[in-house]
């Protein structure tokens, strides 16, 4: 029985807390806190309009790790689950460890001015989590988060040695804007027009934006146009996968959506370069933030259905195996039952089974970790039965 304290009242924090106060056998009480404390009370409001559960909320700037451990020392969370930007997680981590509670999220730490995410920041907490005797779990939402684990899964029951991993991530959700991200833009404008990267034999290659392409056809949504692009689970399943040969990662666009990005990366707008207008530093980015529909407001309108997954290509007693792992969700049951699209569902329901996990003591571990470090097995039955079932098909030569 635990209450748990959530930063970031975005999409995937709301589905966070509505799966929460679906699960009153693990969560004891919420406490909902972000930078716009109205956010916080919308989704109070939402989940106390469906059933009863014990919400509180506050306002936090969560760059500053005091204003967190005041927060942890006022409500005495068990666990803090961080649904706010990558922005954060290193001013949430020291909190954590002053307080002495354990951590997880989502995406990992990406320093705002300059466009780069990689794992190594939040994995230099390591000693210092394994000291306090607490856990960091890094990652824990769809990719990362599912597709690690679906590769942990797959190296557990089906391989001896994983050669080749590609994830693949298809939307073909339609919200009915001409354009809109489907998740935080500032963080998914970034991550887009960065260049693309896999890795083959040790080393990394490197492609120039979305120039690798190729058709897909995707289980329950058709064929769907594929870009190659760098993903932050790849840096650390390349270390964690055993007999890698290659891993890459490729999400689906349509070319109304590339169109539109091609305009306004050519005019200036997705720049992270301040500028300065009418006497005052404007991030262009962030501005183009500003006028874009929001996220959580795209719930009611998207129709469709994402399909997201894992092809698997490795050997099990000497003889080659492919197995291809893979969840369809529908954007509108996701908002029947949670307020929000399959973006944020998708995201927001594996961090909740992450903290279920940990808080019941199925998932522990002392120091920081990537989901693929765990046993996958109990995260694979909860994603069965919360809202995420999988679908696994196995071709064998034996
Ligand atoms: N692993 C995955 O599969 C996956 C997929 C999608 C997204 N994500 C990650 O999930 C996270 C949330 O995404 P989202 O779509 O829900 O984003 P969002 O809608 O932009 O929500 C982010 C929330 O964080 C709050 N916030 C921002 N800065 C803050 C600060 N300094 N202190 C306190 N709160 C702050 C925002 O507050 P305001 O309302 O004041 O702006 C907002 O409520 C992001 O880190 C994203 O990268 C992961």
């Amino acid at each position: 029985m635990s209450k748990v304290l959530l930063i970031g009242a975005g999409g995937v924090g709301s589905v966070v807390a509505h799966k929460i106060s679906q699960t009153p056998e693990t969560f004891t009480s919420l406490v909902i806190a972000s930078r716009t404390v109205a956010r916080c009370e919308k989704i109070k409001a939402q989940i106390q309009a469906r059933r009863p559960f014990p919400i509180e909320t506050a306002q936090v700037d969560a760059d500053h790790a005091d204003q967190v451990a005041r927060l942890i020392a006022l409500h005495k969370p068990k666990l803090v689950i961080n649904t706010a930007l990558p922005y954060q997680d290193l001013s949430i981590m020291d909190a954590c460890l002053e307080m002495g509670v354990d951590y997880l999220d989502t995406a990992n730490y990406e320093p705002p001015d300059v466009a780069k995410f990689e794992y190594k920041w939040q994995w230099d907490y390591q000693a210092r989590f394994r000291e306090r005797g607490l856990m960091a779990l890094l990652g824990c939402g769809f990719d990362p988060g599912v597709t690690n684990i679906f590769c942990a899964h797959a190296q557990k029951h089906h391989f001896d040695e994983i050669h080749y991993v590609d994830i693949v991530d298809c939307n073909a959700g339609n919200h009915g804007y001409p354009f809109a991200t489907n998740f935080n833009p500032e963080i998914n404008i970034r991550e887009i027009t960065a260049k693309g990267r896999y890795w083959e034999n040790g080393d990394w290659v490197e492609t120039e934006p979305m120039a690798m392409h190729k058709p897909f056809d995707a289980v329950e949504l058709g064929r769907m146009e594929i870009y190659l692009m760098y993903h932050e689970e790849l840096e650390s399943l390349c270390k964690n996968l055993q007999g890698l040969k290659r891993i890459r990662f490729w999400m689906s666009f349509s070319e109304n959506y590339l169109t539109h990005l091609r305009v306004l990366e050519n005019v200036g707008m997705t720049s992270i370069e301040p500028i300065t207008f009418q006497g005052q530093q404007i991030v262009p980015l962030q501005f183009l933030k500003a006028m874009l529909p929001d996220p959580a407001s795209l719930g009611p309108r998207t129709k469709g259905k994402t399909n997201i997954g894992c092809f698997i290509e490795g050997i099990k007693d000497g003889t080659p195996k492919k197995v291809h792992v893979y969840n369809v969700c529908d954007h509108e049951e996701a908002y029947r039952e949670t307020d929000n699209q399959a973006i944020s569902y998708t995201t927001g329901v594996p961090a909740f089974i992450g903290a279920k996990l940990m808080l019941e003591g199925k998932w522990r571990g002392q120091g920081v970790f990537n989901v693929e470090e765990m046993d996958p097995d109990p995260f694979m039955a909860e994603l069965m039965v919360r809202g995420l079932p999988w679908v696994e098909t196995v071709d064998s030569d034996s």
